[in-house]
């Protein structure tokens, strides 16, 4: 039978943490790098057999998995968690070979795993629209890790447009595309320390939005004087960097829309702020490298992407500017690409 390729971009986010699950806004962006996956289908297999060029070994899995977290937890070695999750959710017909090829780095907060998910759905057969391959992933990935993330990741991941942002509202998953103006770079740098989601603060994180949800309603919905009633000051805290991060989200976008980057970048280094202060998310490593970002010629500003606790900083810079003192940091220039998707044999 004839083999399967499927693609899915990595994805940055320019700004925008910790919102999406409490209906909040993001606005992340495709990546070209990513991970391939191929598959060649054997209707006499009774198990699929994956290999990772991320990991040595290869794992075998029975083919008839349930749809349940348990055909995914405790799994050896982690990654096969994923496999497991996805496999479950896909169900092909046939067992056999499959093969995982990855240019992300893992775990450093540009949604490595919400790129697997997706490109190995579309390799095993999944067939269905981009917010549906969406749900799947997201699925996938609380299969597989039993954090409780939103949509961020998988959206970014099935619904990029190339040479755009997406300005994305978990409220009722909405998205519209802002292009990213040509006089911007947008250049990412990894501090040096990754990160496990499942064995961070963000489920507790979550726990402390719904918690000052309890008290004052949607997040998404209040303003100054609901924060002011949640007399918890680490909730408020919680809660004010939701608030304030959804309200920089809507103002980097009409930033970028009328090529303002000066503005882009300022919204930029307030949502750093927010999420190590408010939000307590950073780490010193991050911190560092986000000042360094920020000293350079050109740089507009600099945040942490993704969950936080480890990982990599976004920053925005003109598009001719050389970013310096980067030496020791694995960092790249990312452009905007598309959705994930089969790649023609
Ligand atoms: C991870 C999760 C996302 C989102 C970000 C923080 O990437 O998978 O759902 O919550 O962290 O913005």
């Amino acid at each position: 039978m004839t083999e399967r390729r499927a693609f899915a971009p990595g994805r940055v986010n320019l700004i925008g943490d910790h919102t999406d699950y409490t209906g909040g806004l993001a606005m992340p962006m495709a990546i070209q790098l990513g991970t391939s996956v191929s598959y060649s289908p054997d209707p006499a297999a009774q198990t699929l057999q994956i290999s990772s060029s991320a990991y040595p070994g290869t794992v075998r899995l029975p083919m008839a998995l349930p749809t349940h977290r348990s055909a995914a937890a405790g799994l050896e070695p982690e990654w096969a968690r994923h496999v497991a999750a996805v496999l479950a959710l896909v169900q092909p017909p046939f067992g056999g070979h499959a093969r995982i090829t990855t240019t992300l780095p893992i775990g450093s907060g540009l949604s490595s795993s919400a790129s697997l998910d997706a490109a190995l759905a579309l390799a095993l057969g999944f067939e269905g629209s981009a917010a549906e391959l969406a749900r799947l992933c997201q699925q996938a990935e609380h299969m597989a890790t039993g954090v409780p993330t939103g949509m961020l990741d998988q959206i970014a991941v099935s619904s990029a447009v190339a040479g755009h942002a997406l300005l994305l509202d978990c409220r009722d998953l909405s998205v519209s595309q802002v292009p990213v103006p040509p006089g911007a770079k947008i250049v990412v740098a990894h501090c040096g320390v990754a990160r496990s989601i499942a064995r961070s603060a963000y489920s507790k994180r979550r726990a402390e939005c719904e918690a000052a949800e309890r008290e004052i309603g949607p997040l998404r919905d209040a303003g100054a004087t609901s924060l002011r009633r949640l007399s918890e000051p680490v909730l408020r805290r919680r809660a004010r960097h939701v608030v304030s991060e959804n309200a920089r989200v809507r103002e980097f976008a009409e930033a970028l829309a009328r090529c303002d980057l000066e503005s882009a970048g300022r919204l930029m280094n307030e949502s750093h702020a927010s999420l190590a202060v408010d939000f307590d998310v950073s780490t010193p490593e991050l911190d560092r490298l986000a000042t360094l970002l920020r000293s350079s010629e050109g740089v507009y500003g600099a945040r942490l992407t993704g969950a936080g606790f480890g990982g990599c900083v976004v920053a925005l810079s003109e598009a001719a500017a050389a970013t310096g003192g980067l030496e020791g940091y694995e960092s790249w220039i990312f452009e905007n690409k598309g959705p994930a998707s089969l790649v023609a044999a």
